[in-house]
């Protein structure tokens, strides 16, 4: 389809001649109306004629298109835009094109040469701009262009003026590409080469003659399309041909250590080091920049190998880095937290807890009969597993550790947590994703590592981890935590989108919401969450907060969601933490200490869907999420129900894990339904069925509706036996401890589901 402009209205400044008179010819040849601007001045800026205007509208006009002239210097950049609202009621795209010379030899240049390649060229494009923008911002749809030149990018003899004036436009359409983008303003700048009568003193008439404005005006008309999604690019063109500029820098070299002074001989010793561009990185962004820049101040206070570059950990945008098949399945090493109920209590308090309301003291006084620990104080332990910086360690997963983001979490308790003890976690990359490049990631979680926050909605190659971690107590696997990370810059390397490993996030019913609770934070909610164990300066040194674009320090995201989360426990739950079984949510923004917190919830069955917002602002801060809750005595009166605990349970439970982790693979080896009945002193207890036959699998409770293929009975000791190794099937079928009913050959096939399981 070819590209049309039929409803737009262009603005082109200095259109009388050269490359704006092409632009102008082209837009009108595709539809676009256009207003023809040109002062008519010679090619120092002195004089003014309406003839160069007037020409190309005739031109235009006799060619049957739209077009009218306008005479301003572009130093009246309102008059401009007004003659494109007077004539076409709008104003749709603006190309900055105007331009004059005044080449003199640096020292010869004088402040009228100056001042004038700065009013035309810098001054008048921004006058021009800043008129349109307000309707291009109204309208949700803005194009537009600044001419550079090649003696801004790289210096050129005699051309002081003009140099500082056109780079000088590239610094000013990289904002504007910021300011913009959500407005659908895009705004790309070009470095032109064409004959024309300012290259015709410095080109010879040949080249002049072949280097034609028509090489350049299509790339033009492309960056100004709706279709056209460049936005804050610099490109130079001519001769028909286009190639894209960008930034590199160095690795770099750290000149500093800790405790000592930064010296000029250390700078010296460096000097090769800072200017090496092997391995070169390409920041795109103040953020990107900055980031490797603050790394470095942690990097030296904790001594860290400071003959590195900031960015030694491998380049962010490297895709040579990430290798899933290497790192998929690596075990972070195992971490041990050990905690008395000082710690429960504190956690407790940190997510708002207090003695004013009577039913939290189960959860603030050791002395109380229910005394018992918070459930999502279930993330405290395994978060050491993944802060203690064993990822960038990992075979095939070379990642930058400051790019590393904490996205999403998903809890799930398999038995209520005890107040005091020493806890094992394991963690264990669950997949890895790419987001790709140019995939539009709303990447707004909190930085785990460093004190950033990233652009809110940044179109970087990213990549996605979602990172399983088990907690044990002695050999009891107590809870299951996802931590779902996104690393920025690190995809792009050809792995998939998306992952059943990953814990889904749920959108909320589309209903109002059935109950909503509101609670203030503290001004010291941060303060005290952190005592918790995530000493991220971000949350309380307000120059950290400063450094990631923050106002003050902010709430961590992980105190939000132990607000929300015993929001639940409270209305739905009656602060039973044993009702407690699972919770997923996604962090969107960030909340400071001293708002509200405000979560909506919904309630569908067993799962609490829950939304959190900031009270004060409305902003939505945790997305996507709910929690599960064991049914009540009433509900689940209908199910057999177990006397005491069955060891069974937490079996099943990590089986059920692992169909949820990788069903898919199972139902195509296994291709069967299980059936199992549990029995204590004789009494069937508990039912379960593994369905490893239909969709991606599953893992039922109770009664089924559908057939088994095989079904097994044993006591809730005997399975143990048999599932620890300690008792051969076989045997406990012979001597009649296990009973089997239909497929006997089938319960060969159950190895699958519970190999490899060293803990079970
Ligand atoms: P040109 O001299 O043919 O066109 C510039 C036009 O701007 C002229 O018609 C002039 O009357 C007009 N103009 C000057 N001051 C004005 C003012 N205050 N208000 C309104 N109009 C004004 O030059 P050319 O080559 O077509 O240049 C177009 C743009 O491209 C300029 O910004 C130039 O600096 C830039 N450029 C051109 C290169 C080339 O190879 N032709 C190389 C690099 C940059």
């Amino acid at each position: 389809m070819s590209l049309t402009f039929d409803r737009r209205v262009v603005l082109v400044t200095g259109a009388g001649g050269g490359l704006g008179k092409e632009y102008a010819l082209a837009f009108a040849e595709r539809g676009a109306s256009v207003v023809v601007n040109d002062l008519g001045a010679d090619s120092k800026g002195g004089g003014k004629s309406s003839a160069a205007a007037d020409k190309v509208v005739d031109e235009i006009k006799a060619k049957g298109g739209k077009a009218v002239a306008n005479y301003d210097s572009v130093e009246d950049g309102e008059k401009l835009v007004q003659a494109a609202l007077d004539a076409f009621g709008r104003i749709d795209i603006v190309v900055n094109n105007a331009g004059i010379l005044r080449d003199r030899s640096f020292i010869r240049t004088s402040d009228l040469d100056w001042d004038l390649i700065h009013r035309v060229h810098l001054r008048g494009s921004f006058l021009v701009t800043r008129a349109a923008w307000n309707h291009m911002k109204k309208q949700k749809f803005g194009r537009i262009i600044m001419t550079a030149s090649a003696a801004g990018i790289y210096g050129n003899f005699g051309q002081a003026n003009y140099s500082a004036a056109k780079l000088g436009l590239l610094g000013l359409s990289n904002t504007l590409a910021i300011e913009g983008r959500k407005y659908n303003i895009h705004c790309n700048t070009i470095a032109p080469v064409a004959g024309s009568r300012l290259t015709e003193t410095v080109m010879p008439p040949d080249l002049v003659a072949a280097l034609k404005p028509e090489y350049v005006a299509p790339m033009v008309l492309w960056l100004c399309h709706e279709q056209c999604q460049e936005n804050g690019g610099l490109f130079e063109v001519g001769a028909g041909w286009i190639g894209k500029l960008r930034w590199e820098r160095t690795q770099g070299g750290i000149t500093r250590q800790r405790n000592q002074p930064m010296t000029p001989e250390a700078v010296r010793d460096q000097w090769d080091k800072v200017c090496d561009f092997t391995d070169a990185t390409k920041p795109t962004s103040v953020q990107e920049s900055l980031q490797s820049i603050v790394s470095v101040l942690s990097k030296v206070e904790s001594g860290q190998d400071v003959d590195a570059g900031p960015t030694s950990a491998p380049a962010a945008s490297s895709t040579s880095g990430i290798n899933p098949t290497a790192a998929v399945g690596q075990k972070l090493p195992p971490t041990t937290f050990s905690f008395s109920h000082t710690q429960c209590i504190l956690y407790a308090l940190g997510v708002g807890m207090s003695t004013k309301d009577p039913d939290h003291l189960r959860f603030l006084y050791e002395g109380h009969p229910d005394f018992g620990c918070l459930p999502t104080f279930g993330v405290i332990p395994s978060q050491a597993a993944m802060m203690d910086g064993g990822l960038s360690s990992l075979p095939g997963l070379k990642i930058d550790l400051t790019q590393v983001l904490h996205g999403e979490q998903y809890l799930e308790l398999y038995k209520s947590l005890p107040t005091s003890g020493q806890l094992t976690s394991e963690a264990t990359i669950a997949d890895i994703l790419d987001k790709g490049s140019g995939a539009v990631i709303l990447l707004e979680g909190e930085r785990v590592l460093t004190v950033f926050h990233p652009p809110d909605c940044t179109a970087v190659k990213s990549l996605s981890l979602p990172l399983s971690v088990n907690t044990y107590s002695g050999d009891e696997l107590l809870c299951f935590n996802q931590f779902s990370v996104f690393v920025v810059g690190a995809g792009g390397f050809g792995g998939k989108r998306t992952s059943e490993k990953a814990k889904p996030l749920v959108p909320p019913p589309q209903r109002a919401p059935d109950v909503v609770l509101v609670d203030s934070t503290t001004n010291d909610q941060a303060a005290l969450y952190r005592l918790s164990g995530d000493w991220n300066p971000l949350h309380i040194d307000p120059s950290f907060a400063a450094m990631g674009g923050f106002q003050a320090p902010i709430l961590h995201g992980l105190c939000s969601f132990g607000f929300a989360a015993r929001h639940v426990l409270k209305q739905f739950a009656g602060n039973d933490p044993g009702r407690f079984k699972a919770i997923k949510v996604r962090f969107v923004k960030p909340v400071m200490p001293g708002q509200s917190l405000q979560t909506e919830m919904w309630k569908e069955g067993s799962r609490v869907h829950i939304q959190c917002k900031v009270k004060e602002t409305g902003a939505v801060v945790l997305s996507g999420a709910y929690v599960d809750l064991h049914e009540t005595a009433e509900t689940s009166q209908c199910l057999p129900q177990a006397e005491g605990d069955l060891q069974s349970e937490l079996v099943f439970a990590e089986i059920g894990r692992r169909i949820q982790d990788s069903g898919g693979e199972l139902v195509k080896k296994v291709n069967a339904v299980f059936g199992w009945e549990i029995t204590k002193d004789g009494k069937n207890v508990a039912e379960w069925t593994i369905d490893l036959k239909n969709g991606s699998g599953a893992l039922h409770r109770g009664a089924y509706g559908g057939k088994t293929d095989v079904t097994f009975t044993a006591s809730d000791e005997d399975f143990m036996e048999v599932v620890q190794g300690k008792l051969n099937p076989q045997k406990a079928f012979f001597s009649g401890k296990l009973k089997i009913r239909g497929n006997v050959m089938l319960g060969q096939k159950l190895e699958v589901i519970l190999k490899d399981h060293a803990r079970l």
